[in-house]
């Protein structure tokens, strides 16, 4: 072939449409695999950006993959296996009638009930993979003496296999297990278990609404197809579940398969999540910045002292934690980009919000993390002329660098110190009171996490 032919039918191919491709596993919510994503139109560079080098780091990390939390296996997963596995035995339920629906006809659930809340073997291996990362992105870093973790059983071994994956010296960097208490006030890794006015089921009533809705076309469909199952809401939502789940224990699902669910019926099963978490541990709950206030003051502190004894502050918690500290640094706040300031209004019960920044997947995964970047810098002239000399500071969430709102004078729109700590002092005004905010009533409450002082 001729290579104008070539050039030309190689430009014919680039200018045929796009074909749309869509993965459920990053829609997930709470039960997608970790993902970092990377797109080019929407993320920022993770690399320090021109003349800074990463002189200290805090990060704050989910637990890694799970075979189910008790609530989504109890609630969905667990009810749908039972009605599937006494439907094999029967045969007026003919599975084979149905293409999409076939498979379920001989399939077994991954999960015993021994399982509940364990770390799969893809938790431990991406726990580690995370480790080996981090450890790659500050190689010039001291190996940390200590990290720390909220005492649940699935937290502990993430942390140690994320110390697998980091330390050269595995024995040199200790794990310290802080207690999973009610009356600690805002002093542990699980600050909400001691907040009174938090409550884990907050969200459900509001997302219900929701999954009753988009639920019930597909409910409708699959009652056409298989007619003798009795089809609930419930056990759609448990499906796309396991969709997740089942990816995380076996590396694969059938539950993910796009002739079982479209995109579209992805995109809400997310969108259900999304409004459980806004109003759990979003912007649709009052007390989300006082929860997640203090552990972004003392990683602030740690950063910002002449003194601390470590380069890097790693912690590890639950799914909780992480989206409250994203609400008390005013990230992924819809109302931000809206000229409404009414919260509420942004995540319709009854209808996707397609606008929102307030997407779970990208907070919520199996080892979600989001971490606070002290630079140091000498950018003289590679922006404007500016001279950015000096200290600099950056919040990175699954190694995506988030811009905060009025803090972006710095190299790579990051934040100068003197910014970053009127920021910090703003949020101070604003969330520091966790006794006062969480209604406290015990009698020895602390609004400081002062876990870190004594290293
Ligand atoms: C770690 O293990 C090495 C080799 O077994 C040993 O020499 C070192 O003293 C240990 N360090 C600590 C802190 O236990
Ligand atoms: C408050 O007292 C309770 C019960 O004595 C104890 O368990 C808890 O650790 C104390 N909290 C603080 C912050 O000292
Ligand atoms: C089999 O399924 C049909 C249709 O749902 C139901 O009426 C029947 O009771 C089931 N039989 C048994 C043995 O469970
Ligand atoms: C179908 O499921 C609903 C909800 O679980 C239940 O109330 C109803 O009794 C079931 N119907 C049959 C025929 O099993
Ligand atoms: C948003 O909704 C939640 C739950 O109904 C409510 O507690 C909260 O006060 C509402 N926020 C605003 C600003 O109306
Ligand atoms: C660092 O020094 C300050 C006083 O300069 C002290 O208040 C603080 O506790 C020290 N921090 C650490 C981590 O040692
Ligand atoms: C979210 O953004 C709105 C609009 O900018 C602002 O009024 C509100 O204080 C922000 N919420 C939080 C918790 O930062
Ligand atoms: C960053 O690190 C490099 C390599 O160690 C060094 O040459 C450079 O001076 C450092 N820059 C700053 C601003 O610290
Ligand atoms: C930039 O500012 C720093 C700190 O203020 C100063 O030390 C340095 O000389 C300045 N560089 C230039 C090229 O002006
Ligand atoms: C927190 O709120 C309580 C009750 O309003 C008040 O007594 C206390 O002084 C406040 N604490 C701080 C550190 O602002």
């Amino acid at each position: 072939m001729h290579s104008a032919t070539a050039t030309l039918l190689l430009s014919a191919s680039a200018l045929t449409a796009a074909k749309y491709t869509f993965d459920p596993l990053k829609h997930m919510s709470g039960i997608a695999p970790y993902f970092e994503p990377h797109d080019p139109t929407s993320n920022f560079d993770p690399a320090p950006p021109q003349g800074c080098n990463v002189t200290r780091a805090a990060y704050l990390v989910r637990h890694a993959a799970i075979y189910a939390n008790d609530f989504d296996y109890e609630s969905y997963i667990e009810p749908f296996v039972k009605k599937l596995e006494a439907s094999q035995g029967n045969s007026s339920v003919n599975w084979d009638r149905s293409h999409a629906l076939s498979f379920l006809s001989t399939w077994t659930s991954p999960v015993e009930d021994e399982d509940i809340e364990k770390l799969s073997k893809v938790g431990s291996l991406e726990a580690m993979k995370l480790g080996v990362d981090v450890y790659e992105r500050y190689q010039h870093f001291k190996q940390p003496k200590k990290v720390w973790t909220s005492s649940a059983e699935r937290t502990v071994l993430t942390a140690e296999s994320f110390v697998e994956g980091l330390a050269l010296k595995e024995n040199e960097t200790e794990i310290v297990q802080i207690g999973e208490y009610k009356k600690t006030g805002a002093d542990s890794l699980t600050p909400y278990k001691a907040c009174p006015a938090y409550s884990g089921s907050r969200g459900s009533k509001q997302s219900i609404v929701y999954q009753k809705e988009y639920t019930a076309p597909i409910i409708s469909r699959f009652r056409h197809e298989i007619p003798a199952f009795n089809w609930t809401a419930s056990d759609i939502y448990g499906m796309q579940q396991l969709c997740g789940y089942e990816t995380v224990i076996r590396g694969d699902s059938p539950f993910c398969s796009l002739d079982l669910f479209s995109p579209n019926e992805w995109l809400q099963f997310e969108y259900t999540n999304d409004i459980m978490y806004f109003h759990n541990t979003g912007y649709g709950n009052p007390v989300s910045g006082a929860i997640g206030y203090p552990w972004v003051k003392s990683s602030v502190d740690l950063l910002t002292s002449q003194n601390a004894s470590q380069d890097i502050y790693v912690s590890f918690t639950h799914r909780e934690l992480p989206p409250t500290v994203l609400v008390a640094l005013g990230l992924f706040n819809n109302t931000a980009y809206s000229a409404s300031d009414d919260v509420n209004a942004t995540m319709p019960n009854d209808g996707i919000n397609p606008q929102r920044v307030w997407q779970s997947s990208k907070f919520m995964s199996f080892l979600t993390n989001v971490a606070i970047e002290r630079m140091e810098c000498d950018s003289f002239g590679y922006q404007d002329n500016a001279n950015q000399t000096g200290e600099y500071y950056r919040i990175l969430v699954n190694k995506n660098p988030q811009l905060l709102q009025e803090c972006t004078d710095g190299p790579g729109m990051s934040c100068s110190r003197d910014a970053f700590q009127k920021f910090i002092d703003e949020k101070t005004q604003r969330f520091s009171n966790f006794s006062e905010e969480c209604g406290v009533t015990y009698s020895n409450s602390t609004n400081a996490l002062t876990i870190y002082n004594s290293s």
